[in-house]
């Protein structure tokens, strides 16, 4: 190995030259690896005895990329596309071998070949959107080329990973080989030269744009079906916008237009953002104290507690792992509705064709209902999802105490409650930990770990690795009122209902967070999840717009009335009753209405957040600013090419978050208190990420 440099290999088999890249993890196209390819193809071509070329990888995947840490600085040696220019104008066929990932710059590298053959488990796609950006290699003009216009602005917008065989459907892949790749692609390549296959260059193929010319308006029309999943992005129309120069412009000009794009996206904030997120998400699952060599307990079989709103959806996170899930519940009819839902949400499932009837039968018979505690004694994790209330989760916890296994890991999924307290009840606080879920918990990717006094580090482990395997973004967060989440959510809930005493109208609150990015504003919010949600039922003596609200039956989405009101199809429109609910406690309250500026209302809403942020930070609740970003991003929709609250605040600037919170703290008093770590970041000229 290493004929070429540290990570290029060229070897002879037979006529056929075999170009391998070897540079782990994932085969990213550094300058080392672009400076060998280069290299290695300008030796084979020149090579009379070499009849065709084959570019393959060792290790886990075809080239899986750009090497993203070089985005934004200067780069050194040859370029993708002087190796794709190589490739591409080589005398001899190229083919492509790919296993694993062959994506963005990796899959680049192979539309510059002329054939392109793949394992069955292969997959490829360009997903650069992903990162705020569009492929800057020639992506956008080679794929629309191959694929055609249509596919490619699916492919391109969406960043999705497509499988080998809709891939060689497609006509991406021209082969798809059965056992050893390089046999395989060495044996394709043999073929090539034996029949005198011509040397496609995808470059030179202009069929498929054509036939787009003659239907100009499927760019309007894509971008007019899909605004609402582009809304706020700039990366999704930058895309579209270089496909559409593959059909109007020439190769040469429509490749300098992608590249124009791609400079002015990666020097944007959005694609700053959005890398910054990517980074933070990989950052997240690092905890210093708890290296990735922790040993980890075994997880074979949960059992959950509570088969409610949340207890369902978790369920469903490890039904879909394989594991085996035991669900016990209090009462009878809870246990049946809940898993009634379980079976519905897998049933829709099947009709829209994401699982077959088989896949919805092995993970229903791997689900056990059960009204007997006694049950979960095998499991080796036990999730409580029942009421949020201390006295309950008590009871529940001291019962697994008496029942569960040695060393099982019993965890609750409290969105507020005291863990320290919860683990007091039983004599094994090192094996409690806080598993908090988002609703709904089978499709939102956060996890927030919670770590309390006594959690065992080998816990941690497990339920960090146990998240992963689930599909979850976990994040470790330290015990506290709300965690990491809930408590900056709780600081905009409040600013929220103050801003509407104060005279702000509850839509243009909504309509500034929207447009902020999030994906629904805090009072659509609260009509849809319910307003009564968390208050007490019997309370007589209503002392907020909230509560009063709830007095009058207008409960959110489900009574057809809340903030708003709604009609049989749940659009809302906005309600003259509440605007004189909101006034009258305003007077009676003693608070003056006024008009209040969308910039006020914006910077009431989120400052609080990232000051709140701050005091996490300090209090260690956090470990980095950026686990703070990711479950924003994750958890609570914040648009991520905003890159999460912490990031968002630098882009800002700290000193102006920090002057305007001693502003508003002269008015509206110590809400917006700043925290000492803003002060002493500012007065250090340092954010966040210096930390
Ligand atoms: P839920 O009211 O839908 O479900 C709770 C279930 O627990 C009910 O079916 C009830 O019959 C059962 N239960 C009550 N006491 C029990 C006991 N002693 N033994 C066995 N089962 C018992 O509540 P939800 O919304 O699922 O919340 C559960 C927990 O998850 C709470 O701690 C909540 O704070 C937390 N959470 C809720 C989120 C949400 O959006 N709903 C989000 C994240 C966490």
């Amino acid at each position: 190995m290493a004929s070429i440099n540290e990570v290029i290999d060229l070897s002879p088999k037979g006529d056929i030259a075999v170009v391998s890249v070897n540079s782990p993890p994932v085969n990213a196209l550094s300058a080392k690896v672009r400076e060998g390819l280069y290299k290695a193809f300008v030796s084979a071509n020149a090579d009379t005895s070499v009849r065709a070329i084959v570019v393959i990888c060792e290790g886990r995947t075809f080239i899986a990329g750009a090497d993203i840490s070089e985005f934004g600085k200067p780069s050194a040696g040859p370029t993708i596309r002087d190796i794709q220019d190589l490739l591409e104008a080589a005398p001899k066929p190229v083919i492509a071998a790919i296993h694993g990932t062959a994506l963005g710059g990796g899959l680049e590298v192979a539309l510059a070949a002329h054939y392109r053959v793949a394992t069955k488990s292969a997959k490829a796609g360009l997903p650069e959107v992903n990162i705020g950006l569009v492929p800057g290699a020639g992506g956008t003009q080679r794929l629309p080329r191959i694929v055609g216009v249509e596919t490619a602005l699916d492919l391109v917008t969406s960043g999705r990973h497509v499988p080998a065989q809709e891939a060689q459907r497609m006509g991406l892949f021209d082969h798809l080989v059965d056992g050893d790749l390089r046999e395989g692609a060495i044996a394709f390549a043999s073929s090539v030269v034996a029949e005198g296959k011509p040397l496609l260059r995808i470059r030179d193929n202009n069929e498929k744009l054509d036939a787009a010319k003659i239907f100009p308006e499927i760019f309007a029309e894509f971008r007019k079906a899909n605004a609402k999943r582009f809304r706020g992005f700039d990366a999704p129309e930058a895309n579209i916008q270089a496909i559409e120069a593959a059909v109007n412009e020439s190769f040469e000009v429509a490749m300098e237009i992608e590249r124009g794009l791609f400079r002015k996206l990666v020097a944007g904030t959005q694609s700053g953002a959005q890398r910054h997120v990517f980074f933070a998400e990989r950052q997240a699952s690092k905890i210093p104290e708890v290296p990735e060599d922790t040993p980890t307990r075994p997880i074979r079989k949960v059992g959950i507690v509570g088969a409610g709103t949340m207890g369902g959806g978790i369920a469903m996170n490890f039904l879909n792992a394989g594991l085996p899930v035991i669900i016990v519940e209090a009462d009878q009819g809870a246990l049946d509705r809940g898993t009634a839902t379980i079976q519905r949400n897998y049933e829709s499932s099947l009709s829209k064709g994401k699982l077959s009837p088989s896949d919805v039968a092995a993970r229903m018979g791997l689900l056990t209902p059960s009204l007997q505690f006694d049950e979960l004694a095998d499991c080796d994790l036990v999730i409580e999802a029942v009421f949020e209330r201390m006295d309950i989760k008590k009871e529940v916890f001291e019962k697994l105490d008496g029942i569960a296994k040695p060393g099982a890991i019993l965890a609750s999924n409290t969105s507020y409650l005291d863990l320290d307290e919860i683990a007091a009840a039983t004599s094994r606080p090192q094996d409690v930990i806080g598993l908090h879920f988002f609703s709904p918990a089978n499709v939102m990717t956060l996890l927030e770990v919670v770590r309390g006094s006594a959690t065992a580090k080998d816990a941690i482990a497990s339920a960090m690795t146990l998240g992963k395997k689930i599909g979850k973004v976990p994040v470790l967060v330290g015990n506290c009122h709300g965690f990491v989440g809930n408590r900056l959510l709780a600081q905009r809930q409040r600013e929220v209902q103050k801003l509407l005493l104060e005279g702000a109208k509850l839509w243009d609150i909504d309509r500034v967070i929207y447009d902020f990015g999030m994906p629904m504003g805090p009072f659509a919010m609260n009509d849809l999840a319910g307003i009564d949600l968390g208050l007490d039922p019997n309370n007589k003596t209503p002392n907020s717009v909230r509560e009063l609200l709830v007095h009058l039956g207008r409960r959110g989405q489900k009574t057809g009335a809340g903030y708003y009101d709604y009609d049989g199809n749940r659009n809302r429109s906005n309600s003259e009753l509440v605007e004189q609910v909101v006034r009258d406690f305003a007077a009676q309250r003693g608070i003056a209405q006024r008009e209040i500026s969308d910039e006020e209302i914006l910077e009431r809403c989120l400052y609080p957040m990232v000051n709140e942020g701050a005091k996490i930070l300090e209090e260690g609740i956090a470990l980095r600013a950026s686990d703070i970003d990711v479950v924003w991003v994750k958890g609570y929709g914040w648009p991520v090419y905003r890159g999460g609250p912490m990031h968002w605040a630098e882009l800002v600037g700290l000193k102006r978050i920090l002057d305007r919170l001693r502003e508003l703290q002269k008015i509206h008093g110590d809400d917006f208190k700043p925290a000492p770590l803003l002060e002493r970041l500012v007065a250090e000229g340092r954010g966040f990420k210096t930390l």
